[in-house]
């Protein structure tokens, strides 16, 4: 197990980022909380400290990480230059989800970003992640606080579950405010580029960038070829649970697919459904009746924020549950769902 120190996520006791700072500046790996998820961070100008980040979760080199910054003033220091796009979304949405890719400056070692000549940055909305930036003084490089391939973590509980003795410290504020990853901006180029659904809301971004570019096809396709994707850590099997991940279509066929998911897997397979519709709802009352029922049934809310602050908890259960088939009610195509209906798509991947 390692250290888990309680922390107040609106005003951290100064002894306690200190402390934290303390192993960050010992080069150790401290977890600790943003308004998206948990990080693991590591002082990321720092290579061999870096290098640790990708040993702990077992990820492959060239998969870059985000520099975490406590403002627009020092994420500058990290770019070679600042775009117009930049300057644009930093005021508007930092500190918060927006994470932005611009051109890489010499300071920032390669390992932070797997060789590529941009770099990502962001300042997260958590008192927490701030003060611990601005006690260590420099960037932190932090991923989300998982395995390679597992399922972003939004307690420290679910650190400790994915990652154990890897990490040396984790600061325990409670649970993320939004649940999902920030969004992944491109802004070398104008328009931006989209180049991961996220926190911040495609609406939200339009309000400040009228023409950003959002193709959620085409990032699914691309992944598909390491060699051409354009954000290399957007592998298409990706937050996942262990179970196998099924999306389900018609509301109503939840509680038949998961009779049928039973009947046809192996002997004693463990099958467990996430619903949020009133339909899916009612015909998993029925089928808890005629005995058909799964092993988990995890409800959501019906509303996108709510449920996106919710699923990776819910994916968490189902690995403690031992599910091996995990039935997911598809969600509405509207805008506002973008980021989980990505994320949903990488975990049947
Ligand atoms: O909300 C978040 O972004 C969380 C919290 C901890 O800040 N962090 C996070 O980090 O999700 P990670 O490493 O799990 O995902 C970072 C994403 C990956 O999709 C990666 O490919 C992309 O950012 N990325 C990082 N640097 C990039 C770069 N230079 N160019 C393109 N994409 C980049
Ligand atoms: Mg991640």
């Amino acid at each position: 197990m390692p250290r888990v120190l309680a922390v107040d996520p609106l005003q951290p006791d100064p002894a306690v980022i200190a402390e934290a700072a303390a192993v960050l500046a010992r080069g150790g790996l401290v977890a600790f909380p943003t308004e998206t998820v948990y990080g693991l961070g590591a002082r990321g100008l720092h290579e061999g400290e870096v290098a640790k980040i990708f040993a702990a979760k077992g990820r492959p080199v060239g998969h870059p990480l985000i520099l975490h910054v406590d403002g627009e003033p020092m994420a500058r220091t990290l770019a070679s230059s600042w775009p117009e796009g930049a300057s644009r979304l930093a005021r508007a949405f930092w500190p918060g989800p927006v994470t932005l890719v611009v051109p890489r400056a010499e300071v920032v070692p390669h390992a932070v970003t797997g060789g590529l000549d941009s770099v990502a940055v962001r300042a997260p909305k958590h008192a927490v992640a701030l003060a611990l930036i601005s006690a260590v003084g420099e960037p932190l490089a932090a991923p989300s606080a998982n395995a390679h391939m597992h399922v972003s973590p939004t307690t420290a509980a679910h650190v400790v579950r994915s990652l154990g003795d890897r990490v040396d410290m984790v600061l325990d504020a409670g649970p993320c405010a939004h649940g999902i990853e920030s969004t992944v901006v491109d802004v070398r180029e104008d328009p931006p580029r989209v180049l991961r659904a996220g926190a911040a809301s495609l609406e939200a971004l339009r309000a400040v960038e009228p023409r950003v570019a959002y193709d959620a096809t085409a990032l699914t396709l691309a992944s598909a070829n390491e060699a051409a994707r354009a954000s290399p850590g957007l592998a298409a099997k990706h937050y996942a649970p262990r179970a196998r991940v099924v999306l389900v279509d018609a509301r109503t066929d939840v509680a038949r697919a998961s009779a049928e998911a039973k009947a046809s897997a192996p002997a004693r397979s463990r099958v467990g459904a996430i619903v949020w519709s009133d339909e899916a709802r009612a015909a998993m009352a029925a089928a808890r009746e005629s005995g058909a029922a799964p092993d988990l049934l995890v409800l959501l809310p019906g509303e996108a924020e709510a449920y996106a602050r919710a699923l990776f908890a819910a994916f968490y259960d189902a690995d403690d549950a031992k599910i091996d088939v995990l039935l997911v009610e598809r969600v509405p195509e509207a805008p506002e769902w973008w980021a989980v209906a990505d994320r949903l798509r990488r975990a049947a991947a």
